[in-house]
């Protein structure tokens, strides 16, 4: 068998509310990506992840979809899709796109009807509420007039559809057939583990984590994959599934990646990892024990930037770490998921004024907690500018850019070979090349204290997260650097390639 595609595949996950503005409103839109395909292509991405570009009333970045087939005006028309699906293909770049199946928008039609008293069947109404919290704070219950209840697991606006209802099923499957018939290569499938919800509605004690709980994670979701697969199996060219399953227990991951299922899910728990070889090495076996087609990820659209995460304790260790998470995350069996902006090294932006804010999270949690904005601020292309040319010249962008935007950006480190912008191009680069050559499968080798060595066929990947320099591995070249090496040395929070005969 021929290995697919999306195996070994480099995503590169485009926020589109943040990546480029062409229609000059401030905010990210289709034709703004097609303009910078040549920048991806040159990245070294094998595939874009676009983020919901549906129609919405943007409640949550338009994760509340109120029309799963066709292009929200901000972003563009089906058309720009078209045509973006078009260039990206010419460009060497597949094309994944969300799917949001656990809620839709309050706006959508459907849940229009259920207001109404029509079809509520379709989402999930009761006359009790139970005690279950939204993620985003607060009940996941709202009354309406009428007396009755709706649930949903996020804002009041995105009310929870009803997966025991075979409509749901067959309008999902439909919505599917609309995007593959467009030429998408592939889904990212929101909450994926969310679709089911326990018979019977019991009450919980925890609801701290998104597991195998009576909300998530229900047996049946199972169907739902099974059902899918096969219509992406009907389709030519390797179409593909990635589902975002939040769970603690990597067996509870592995259900979803079963041969007739999902292609891949994503693998939170490198991204949760503290900085710690033990940490590390745990999730990397737990990983490669369960699942057949590893992924990992360190940023996306709902967490803090990893740079900023490893800089807890010492703002300056953020960068480096940052560097050599990415390296070793390159060099481990599968694929791998990047954030956009992460290439740049851009810090998540802890400073954004109340006013500016607009994550539902900062809302319903009363300002308690800061949301997900940080994360989602636009890109920083020139150095200088209203919006670093994010948006036309003179356009403020939706969200605020910190000064340090400025030198982070594409203009200023473009041509420079010690940015990290230039590092990821190299990473990149390099792994292609490597993979032509290496095994799937790793071996540990043995490691110094506070350190990480594995091999796969002739690439030997070592990480320092001590505070002491560890000793290189005996190799013939040195292939990649995170960081400056000292001699035969390895410092802290520098991660290497190697070549060995
Ligand atoms: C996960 C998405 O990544 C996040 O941004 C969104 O708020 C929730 N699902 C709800 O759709």
């Amino acid at each position: 068998m021929s290995i697919p595609w999306w195996r070994d595949a480099v995503v590169y996950e485009i926020y589109v509310r943040s990546f480029a503005d062409a229609s000059g409103d401030g905010v990210g839109d289709l034709p703004g990506i097609r303009r910078r395909l040549p920048y991806l292509a040159e990245l070294g991405v094998d595939a874009i992840w676009l983020t919901p570009f549906y129609p919405s009333p943007m409640n949550d970045g338009g994760y509340d979809v109120a029309d799963y087939r066709d292009v929200d005006p901000l972003f563009g028309s089906l058309d720009d899709f078209s045509a973006l699906v078009a260039d990206a293909h010419a460009h060497g770049l597949r094309v994944i796109v969300d799917i949001v199946p656990n809620h839709s928008s309050s706006d959508h039609a459907w849940f229009q009807e259920a207001l109404r008293g029509v079809g509520r069947d379709r989402y999930v109404f009761r006359d009790e509420p139970n005690n279950w919290q939204s993620t985003f704070s607060g009940p996941a219950w709202t009354q309406l007039d009428d007396g009755q209840w709706y649930l949903h697991l996020f804002a009041p606006s995105q009310p929870d559809f009803n997966w025991r209802n075979p409509v749901v099923h067959e309008e999902f499957l439909s919505i599917l057939k609309f995007w593959l018939d467009l030429g998408v290569d592939g889904f990212r499938i929101d909450v994926a583990m969310g679709l089911y919800k326990a018979e019977g509605f019991p009450d919980v004690e925890d609801q701290s984590f998104m597991s195998v709980s009576p909300i998530w994670g229900q047996a049946e979701v199972h169907e739902v994959y099974r059902e899918w697969r096969k219509v992406l199996d009907g389709y030519p060219g390797e179409r593909m599934a990635v589902g975002e399953v939040w769970t603690d227990d990597p067996a509870d991951l592995a259900r979803y990646v079963r041969p007739d299922e999902l292609h891949q899910s994503f693998n939170f728990a490198w991204l949760q990892a503290p900085w710690s070889p033990t940490a590390f090495r745990t999730v990397i076996d737990d990983t490669l024990a369960t699942v057949p087609f590893a992924t990992w990820v360190l940023s996306n659209h709902d967490v803090v930037r990893h740079r900023t995460r490893y800089g807890t304790e010492d703002p300056g260790a953020g960068l480096p770490r940052a560097k050599a998470a990415l390296l070793t995350m390159l060099a481990l069996p599968g694929s791998a998921y990047l954030y956009q902006g992460e290439e740049l090294g851009l810090p998540e932006v802890t400073d954004i004024p109340d006013e500016d804010r607009q994550d539902p999270i900062f809302f319903q949690s009363k300002g308690t907690l800061p949301g997900r904005d940080g994360c989602r601020v636009p890109i920083p292309w020139s150095a200088t500018g209203a919006s670093h040319g994010f948006s036309p010249e003179g356009v403020k962008p939706w969200l605020p850019q910190p000064s340090v935007f400025a030198d982070l950006s594409v203009e200023a480190q473009e041509g420079d070979e010690e940015s990290t912008l230039a590092f990821y191009r190299r990473a990149l680069a390099r792994r292609r090349d490597l993979l032509k050559e290496i095994p799937y499968n790793l071996e540990w080798l043995d490691s110094p204290e506070g350190a990480l060595f594995f091999t796969r066929g002739s690439l030997i990947c070592a990480i320092n997260c001590g505070l002491e320099p560890v000793r290189l591995p005996p190799h013939t070249s040195v292939t990649l650097a995170s960081g400056p090496l000292k001699g035969d040395l390895l410092p802290p929070d520098t991660a290497v390639w190697l070549h060995a005969e």
